[in-house]
Parts: C-alpha cells; sequence; structure tokens
C-alpha cells in the first residue's frame, strides 16, 4: 500500500480501541526468525560461472566515501558478459542517483553490502531521485535492460531508519520516499539470494517489465525508533509486468507483503513467509480515471503469514474519479496465518472510503475467478469473531463471480468465526452473511 498510513480495515465494524496486541507466534515447526529459515531453505550463490570477465571496484572507506561512480563504470564494463563482483566485508555506498537502464547480459555479485547515504535533505532535491508517475513513486537507482542478475550474500540498506524518523505523516509530494530497488523495462531478471534492509519506501517496484525470478530473499524493515513505524515498507509492486515469480523468502516489514497492482499477469509465489505485514494483496488497481487495469492467472501457494494485518486481499477502487478493469484467476493455497488481524478480505471500497461515498461511486472492477483453498490458521481477535469480509461492488458492471473458499479454516480466539459478504454472486461456498445482518454485528462485537 502506498496511499494511507492507517492500518484498520475499511469494511471491518469492531470497536478495536481496547485491543491489546498478542504476542508474536510463528508457524508450528519454524522457521521463525530468518536464520532459521535459511537453515530450512539454504541458499549457496556458488563460484562465479567461468568464463565471465571479472570486474572489480574499490569498496568505500567509509559511510560518506560515494563510489556511485565507481559502480556505475563497474557495471559498464562488466556489461555485455561478465560480472562486477562485490566481496563479503566490503561496503559500497551509494550517494548520488544513478541510471543503470543499459543493462544487457551482465552479472551483480553482490557479497558485500550496498549502502545508500541516509542525507534524506539531498535524495528529496527534485533531480537527485528518479521518478516514476504512479503514487508519487521515486528511487535513487533504475535497473532496466535485459538478461540481468543480481545475486549473492550480500545486502542492499537502504538506511530506512532516517527516513521513517523524518516522515511525521507527510504524505509523498512534501516528503518523497526511495523504492529500495526500481527496475523499468527490465527482462529476464534474477535476483537471488540478497538480503533487502532498511527500505525507505516499498522494497521493490518493477515496472514494464517481464521474467523476473525473485529467490531466496530476506527482507528486513524495522524501526528502532519506537515512536515511528515503517510505513509503506511493502516487499513486492509491480506495473505491467508479465511472469514473475517469488520463491522462498522471508519477508519482516511494515506492508503489503506481495502487491502486484495495474496490469500483472501470470504471477507465482511458492514458498513465502511475512511477517508483521499487511498480507498477499493483490492491487490495489482501479484508481485512475480513464486507466484500464487488469490482474490476472495469479498461484500463490505455501504462504505463512504471521503477526499482521491479513491474509489473502483483494483491493479495488472506489469514489467519484475511477478507473475500470478486473482481477481474474488468482488462486491462494495452502496458506496459513497466525496472530492475524483479518483472515481474508476482498475489499471494493478502497481506499478509505465510507459506505455511503462507496454506493454512490462504486468500484468498477471486476472479480471473478479466485479461490481461496486451504487457508487456515487464526486471527488474534482484533475484530472479533470476524475472520472474512467479503464486499463486492455495488455496480451492476462490477461482478464479483466464482469467488469460492475451500477447505478455509481461520479461527478466532473469540469464539464461532464468522465471514461477512455482500453482494458475491452464488456466494462463497462456505457459510457467510452480510456485513449488517445481527450475525456480523454480534460477531463483530464479540472482542476478547
Ligand atoms: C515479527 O513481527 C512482530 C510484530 O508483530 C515482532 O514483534 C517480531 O519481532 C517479528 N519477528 C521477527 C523474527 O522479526
Ligand atoms: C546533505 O545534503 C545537503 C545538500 O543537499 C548538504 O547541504 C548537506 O551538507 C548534507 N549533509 C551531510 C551531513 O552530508
Ligand atoms: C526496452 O529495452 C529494450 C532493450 O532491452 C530496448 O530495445 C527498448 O527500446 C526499451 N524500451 C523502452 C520503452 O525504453
Ligand atoms: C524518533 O522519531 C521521532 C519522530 O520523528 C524523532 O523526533 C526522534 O528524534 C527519533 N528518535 C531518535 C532517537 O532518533
Ligand atoms: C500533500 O500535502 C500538501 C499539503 O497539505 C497538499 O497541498 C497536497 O495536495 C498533498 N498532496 C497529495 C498528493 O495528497
Ligand atoms: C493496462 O493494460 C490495458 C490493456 O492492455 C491498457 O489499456 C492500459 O493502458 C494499461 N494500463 C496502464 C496503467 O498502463
Ligand atoms: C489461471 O492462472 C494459472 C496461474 O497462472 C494458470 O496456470 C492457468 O492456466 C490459468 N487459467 C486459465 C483458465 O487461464
Ligand atoms: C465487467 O463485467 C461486466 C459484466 O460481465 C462487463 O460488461 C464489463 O465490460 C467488465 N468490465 C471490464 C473492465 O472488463
Ligand atoms: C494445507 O496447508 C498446509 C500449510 O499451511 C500444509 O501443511 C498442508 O499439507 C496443506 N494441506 C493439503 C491437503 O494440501
Ligand atoms: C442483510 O441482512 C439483514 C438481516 O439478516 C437484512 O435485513 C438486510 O436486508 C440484508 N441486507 C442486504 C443488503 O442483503
Amino acid at each position: 500500500m502506498r496511499v494511507g498510513f492507517g492500518l484498520l480495515l475499511t469494511g471491518a465494524s469492531a470497536a478495536i480501541a481496547a485491543f491489546t496486541p498478542k504476542p508474536p507466534v510463528y508457524p508450528p515447526g519454524g522457521p521463525s526468525n530468518e536464520v532459521e529459515f535459511r537453515e530450512k531453505f539454504p541458499y549457496n550463490p556458488g563460484p562465479i560461472p567461468r568464463g565471465r570477465t571479472v570486474v572489480t571496484i574499490r569498496p568505500s572507506k567509509d559511510d560518506h566515501d560515494d563510489v556511485s561512480e565507481e559502480l556505475l563504470h563497474g557495471l559498464k564494463k562488466a556489461n555485455s558478459g561478465g560480472t562486477l563482483y562485490l566481496p563479503a566485508n566490503q561496503k559500497f555506498v551509494i550517494g548520488q542517483r544513478l541510471d543503470l537502464t543499459f543493462l544487457k547480459n551482465v552479472d551483480v555479485r553482490l557479497d558485500g553490502t550496498i549502502q545508500f547515504t541516509n542525507n534524506v535533505t539531498f535524495w528529496q532535491e527534485p533531480t537527485n531521485l528518479w521518478h516514476y508517475p504512479f503514487q508519487g513513486s521515486v528511487s535513487w537507482w533504475k535497473w532496466g535492460g535485459k538478461n540481468v542478475r543480481l545475486y549473492g550474500d550480500g545486502t542492499i540498506d537502504g538506511q530506512g531508519q532516517a527516513w521513517w524518523d523524518g516522515l511525521n505523516g507527510q504524505n509523498y509530494t512534501q516528503y518523497p520516499r526511495p523504492i529500495l530497488f526500481y527496475a523499468t523495462n527490465l527482462t529476464n531478471f534474477r535476483l537471488e539470494g540478497i538480503k533487502l534492509k532498511n527500505s525507505p519506501d516499498w522494497n521493490q517496484l518493477y515496472v514494464y517489465s517481464k521474467q523476473i525470478s525473485i529467490e531466496n530473499i530476506l527482507v528486513d524493515a524495522v524501526s528502532t525508533n519506537a515512536s515511528v513505524y515503517p510505513y509503506n515498507t511493502d516487499f513486492f509492486d509491480s506495473i505491467n509486468v508479465d511472469q514473475v515469480s517469488v520463491k522462498n523468502v522471508w519477508s519482516n516489514e511494515g506492508d503489503d507483503c506481495f502487491s502486484p497492482k495495474t496490469n500483472s499477469t501470470n504471477l507465482h509465489v511458492d514458498t513465502m513467509y511475512c511477517n508483521h505485514t499487511h498480507g498477499q494483496s493483490m492491487g490495489s488497481i482501479g484508481e485512475h480515471e480513464g486507466e484500464v487495469s487488469i490482474i490476472e492467472n495469479v498461484l500463490i501457494e505455501n504462504v505463512f503469514l504471521m503477526n499482521g494485518a491479513n491474509g489473502p486481499r483483494l483491493k479495488s477502487w472506489a469514489g467519484p474519479h475511477i478507473g475500470r478493469g478486473y482481477i481474474n484467476n488468482v488462486t491462494y493455497r495452502n496458506v496459513w496465518m497466525g496472530n492475524s488481524d483479518m483472515g481474508a478480505q476482498l475489499d471494493s471500497c478502497y481506499f478509505n472510503i465510507d459506505s455511503t461515498e462507496c454506493a454512490q461511486y462504486p468500484s468498477q472492477v471486476n472479480i471473478t475467478n479466485i479461490l481461496l483453498q486451504n487457508v487456515t490458521g487464526y486471527t488474534n481477535g482484533r475484530y472479533g469473531r470476524e475472520t472474512g469480509i467479503f464486499t463486492c461492488s455495488s455496480n451492476p458492471d462490477a461482478v464479483c463471480d466464482n469467488i469460492k473458499l475451500v477447505d478455509w479454516d481461520v479461527r478466532s480466539p473469540c469464539g464461532p468465526a464468522v465471514i461477512s459478504c455482500d453482494g458475491i454472486k452464488g456466494g462463497l461456498g462456505v457459510p457467510c452473511y452480510n456485513s449488517s445482518s445481527p450475525e456480523v454485528k454480534a460477531a463483530a462485537a464479540d472482542t476478547c
């Protein structure tokens, strides 16, 4: 999510003021942290393939020693068949924006650390970041080209703390925050092994890109300042992408875990652990007037959601100036959640729109052929016994059809779980009640 800071669900009706967070839980048998995750899913980058020219650059002497020029030259030298090698125990400080859209058949072997400087004032000068015209997206580098691999045991460190500390409720116009990894027009890209640390904003944004493979990645965005939150630190966002595969990921951050947006197709997530996130979210889409948005052919499986806000989630915009589109053919299977605020949600009144405005300007996004299979676990009772909210648009031109829950077993610590549903053609395949029914009202009020 990009637009807001709120954690509360638009469709939920429980009084949450009195809710006390529960201690963190992890899947039975683990892993319960990134070390155990790596033990369960080992990653070994192996030797640099023979036959590739190896290019090295000088490391930084300290946190202010900017080697962005060296990195750029190193990549140009390694381009077309070589490997830029950034060894372990070396730091490479980036203090200038980089245009890396020329890449072609190149590897970057990162065993050390690439660290962006944390001079917020500097980066926020308009020409010091790259801009992409979607919800104020900016980044300090942009990757693009063909046949690119970024891999190794190393870390990309965004030094997010300085950015979160300075945020203070400002919006993206007032206070732009760089995306840690931004790619545009990138084809056949592999991101492997790397740890993405303390991104100021989203961890990854791919636009106009295809054949993206993301494997064995660790993500950590943790604030050490108790009074600030690592806002909007989504693991993955995309616009106009095709063929994305995500495998073996541990992600501990403060927003959506996997969150493809406008025009994302043929996506596969297999084996992902998300701690403290907003869940696996399709969208939001349908935000912009005159625009058509599509999310189609998605399989999300073997996902563990711990201590977060939501599980599977589908989001489309309502309001006076919205676009059209559809979310079609999305399967979530073998999803477990523990200590989650909500189990699953279909939200057609995104974002922050009250029911009156939503009814007046309902979403124009169709939601079809959605399967939630073997989604299990338990919530934390923040919304009482309500474990699912499925609200379709009231627009006659925006149908919700063939949305099914099979082997669904998400429980509430407060007692028998209740799912609310509005406007879902043919029902959900499990008992559910409209959101204004006594059943839902009682379930939502029944906090524990
Ligand atoms: C998981 O998230 C919770 C916050 O909900 C946090 O307390 C805990 O430290 C996180 N666990 C790990 C391993 O990062
Ligand atoms: C941060 O960048 C600004 C220029 O944008 C500069 O004036 C200032 O000295 C820098 N601060 C540090 C600590 O480097
Ligand atoms: C995208 O990248 C390809 C090379 O990989 C290039 O030929 C093409 O012009 C680029 N398109 C845009 C819109 O930049
Ligand atoms: C924590 O964040 C607050 C709010 O931005 C800021 O005023 C304070 O200086 C930060 N504390 C530390 C130790 O950086
Ligand atoms: C950001 O906040 C400023 C000042 O309140 C306001 O003028 C501007 O319209 C806001 N921008 C967005 C995109 O909300
Ligand atoms: C998404 O794809 C549709 C259909 O191909 C196209 O009309 C629309 O412009 C695309 N949207 C964006 C934001 O690029
Ligand atoms: C639905 O999406 C899945 C996953 O991408 C794909 O394998 C399947 O062929 C799609 N089904 C249809 C009917 O297109
Ligand atoms: C949504 O479904 C309706 C009914 O099938 C159809 O008329 C409309 O064109 C669909 N909208 C989009 C954006 O595909
Ligand atoms: C259901 O998902 C769990 C993981 O959450 C998995 O252990 C179990 O094997 C799955 N059941 C089936 C029938 O696939
Ligand atoms: C919801 O259920 C209540 C009582 O069960 C009923 O009075 C109301 O008409 C229903 N609303 C809708 C929109 O179906």
